[in-house]
């Protein structure tokens, strides 16, 4: 079995739906860099180790990461789920774990990487929005796609109401694209893209608003 580090910040959604996905995996050890943060008490809940790396007890960002890898590495990952880890990562880290490092984003990148996604959907008036899972390269929030998933942008939407609509969708497609490289199923085809081998085209186009008639 494949053994999997989930690397959170906060909440914990994501690591949570991942761990009740039933993926052919061991999940290795839950890691944050936030000692508060909730995931921490789920994965508990769950029987997963835990272990906190504070970003803040370190001098500089290599430091920090030296820790992280080794803690990482100590847990014998062979795949490193960013789930909500909200430390901007560097060249030397990515590199270290290439092709093995997975990110999820809350938008439909290249649109709106960063922070503030969905209030930057809303007021650049997009009427598609959605979330991202792909493989981390040095840039931040881009690298080769793996899954996407698109959700409307309502007329009565606000920040929280679209953040909980494209969060329904995370859930869904995280478990999904980690299964997929669980099962040897991806493949890199040049700098930037992603085949999946098997994985069946969506059945029809999103419209938003729908076209009538
Ligand atoms: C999720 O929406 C995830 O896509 C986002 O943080 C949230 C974490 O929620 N990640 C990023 O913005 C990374 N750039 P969670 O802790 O409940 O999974």
């Amino acid at each position: 079995m494949k053994r999997l580090a989930i690397l959170i910040s906060g909440r914990g959604s994501n690591m949570e739906a991942i761990l009740r996905a039933r993926l052919p995996a061991t999940v290795a050890a839950v890691i944050s860099n936030e000692p508060g943060a909730r995931g921490l008490e789920i994965a508990r809940t769950y029987g997963i180790v835990t272990e906190v790396v504070p970003h803040r007890g370190y001098p500089d960002r290599g430091s920090f990461e030296q820790a992280l890898a080794h803690a990482i590495d100590r847990h014998g990952a062979d795949l490193v789920v960013l789930a909500g880890f909200m430390r901007v990562l560097t060249a030397d880290f990515v590199a270290r774990y290439r092709g093995r490092l997975v990110n999820i984003h809350p938008s439909l990148l290249p649109a709106f990487p960063g922070l503030h996604t969905h209030r930057r959907a809303l007021e650049a008036g997009v009427r598609i929005h959605g979330c991202t899972v792909h493989f981390v390269t040095e840039s931040l929030d881009h690298g080769p796609i793996i899954i996407q998933a698109a959700v409307p942008v309502l007329p009565e939407d606000d920040e929280a109401r679209l953040a909980a609509r494209v969060l329904a969708q995370e859930h869904r497609i995280y478990p999904q694209a980690i299964r997929w490289i669980l099962e040897g199923r991806l493949r890199l085809s040049g700098e930037d893209r992603v085949e999946i081998e098997g994985a069946r085209p969506p059945a029809q186009a999103l419209c938003s608003p729908e076209v009538e008639g």
